[in-house]
């Protein structure tokens, strides 16, 4: 991989994602046509149409060792990012997948030892280099789909020292991956086998949070509010316990029940809610108004053959940002890759493909409050993908193989398959 400190990509259509998300068309892309942009120490240094890239770069590119692409119409967006994942975990739970298709649900699965805790014990049972080397193989194949940025929950621990440890090994597991990963502390997940819910509460509220905050190990917090899990009152305890810590907070809500959950994430000042497939119009609305992304996430719909997966329009219409996100996790959720998500948010969430591309990279940004990436503009890291197609109706529409043609992270190539066929480069 090239280890210039400078790039200048030329003839590309930049996805600046300078448009509004609930637009029609290509419009959300912010679009130029045969555009060019200049990267410099890690960041955007420059972008416009390609006829007007400055005398400076085209010397830099003859005179300096600063790397050149032709991207020939391909199309250049920010690096995605996929802001909900559960990607540390051993065990195989496929069996469970059987057992919901021969029509068993999530609670007789938990009775007959599936579910959250099947994954707990599997993860006690683990070393911690398992634990690692697996989820950096997930890690690679996200990357080579073309994110750049990866969020990822605890919560198969489930006991202080055993979230802390996944919280490590999350942080470990990030050293070497070709993208960044902001780790979440889910202690709210389950409730641990032998012991009393609310001595667990307790736990995370008083010990867990602030050591996890404490020791960096986490940025974000999470809590799974839903019947069978945690109610809003304990949700909210857990949520102000990470804010007071200073993480950022966000909720899984309204999944299998309407419990409110989107209000409560709108009063808490989550930076997303998560799920969202029972938020009605209100619940959307308060969102909207607190600034709370949506983060959509139709492949687990999917999986769980769900009937009313979440949509997007009913988040638009309240005029919330939207996000999507793989949940990728070992029970209800394990389809990887970009295209597949994008397929899924065109198919059964009611996103156009211009919107879902926004969805996995603005409003990415946005559900996990990082505001230096996710668009392109002068200033901001240069974390990009170029695709081996033109446009987004392509990425949506020829799902199961990974698009992503050349990956750079913070400047830094990391991935090249430049010299390999494009799929698709008609206009
Ligand atoms: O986001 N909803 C809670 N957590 C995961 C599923 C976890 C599991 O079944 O292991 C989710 O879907």
């Amino acid at each position: 991989m090239a280890d210039e400190s400078s790039w200048v990509i030329r003839h590309a259509r930049l996805a600046t994602m300078s448009g509004a998300q609930a637009a029609a068309g290509d419009a959300p892309l912010g679009l130029i046509e045969d555009g060019a942009l200049a990267i410099e120490d890690g960041h955007i240094a420059w972008l416009g149409a390609d006829a007007e890239l400055p005398a400076a770069w085209h010397e830099r590119t003859r005179t300096q060792s600063t790397g050149s692409i032709n991207a020939k119409g391909m199309l250049l967006a920010p690096g995605l990012i996929d802001p909900h994942t559960h990607l540390l975990f051993a065990g195989d739970r496929s069996g469970e997948h059987a057992q919901r298709l021969a029509g068993a649900s999530y609670l007789e699965i938990a009775a007959r030892g599936g579910g959250i805790r099947a994954t707990v014990r599997a993860v006690r049972d683990a070393s911690d280099e398992q634990l690692v080397r697996s989820m950096q193989e997930r890690l690679a194949r996200l990357v080579a789909g073309g994110v750049t940025t990866v969020e990822c929950k605890s919560g198969y621990g489930l006991s202080v020292e055993a979230e802390l440890r996944s919280l490590r090994l999350i942080r470990d597991a990030a050293r070497g991956a070709g993208c960044d990963v902001v780790p979440t502390l889910l202690g709210l997940h389950a409730v641990p086998e032998n012991v009393a819910r609310e001595n667990w509460i307790r736990a995370v509220i008083e010990e867990l949070t602030p050591e996890a905050a404490r020791q960096g190990l986490a940025r974000g917090c999470d809590a799974f509010c839903e019947q069978g899990a945690f109610t809003a009152d304990e949700c909210a305890a857990a949520l102000d316990a990470g804010a007071h810590a200073g993480l950022v907070p966000h909720l899984h809500a309204d999944q299998l029940t309407a419990g409110g959950g989107a209000q409560l994430a709108a009063r808490w000042k989550c930076a997303s809610a998560d799920h969202l497939e029972r938020t009605d119009l209100a619940g959307a609305e308060a969102m909207a108004q607190a600034d709370c992304v949506a983060t959509l996430l139709p492949l687990a719909a999917w999986t769980l053959r769900e009937k009313q997966p979440a949509q997007a329009p009913l988040f638009f219409r309240a005029g919330a940002t939207v996000a999507l996100a793989s949940n990728i996790n070992p029970g209800t959720q394990r389809i990887e890759g970009v295209s597949m998500l994008l397929a899924a948010a065109c198919l059964l969430a009611g996103f156009s493909p211009a919107q879902a591309l926004w969805a996995c990279t603005r409003g990415a940004a946005r559900a996990l409050r990082l505001g230096d990436r996710g668009r392109l503009a002068p200033g901001l890291r240069a974390d990009l993908v170029l695709f081996g197609c033109s446009s987004a109706d392509h990425l949506a529409w020829h799902a199961g193989v990974e698009h992503a043609r050349w990956v750079m992270r913070g400047g830094a190539p990391v991935l090249d398959r430049l010299h390999d066929e494009p799929l698709h480069c008609a206009p």
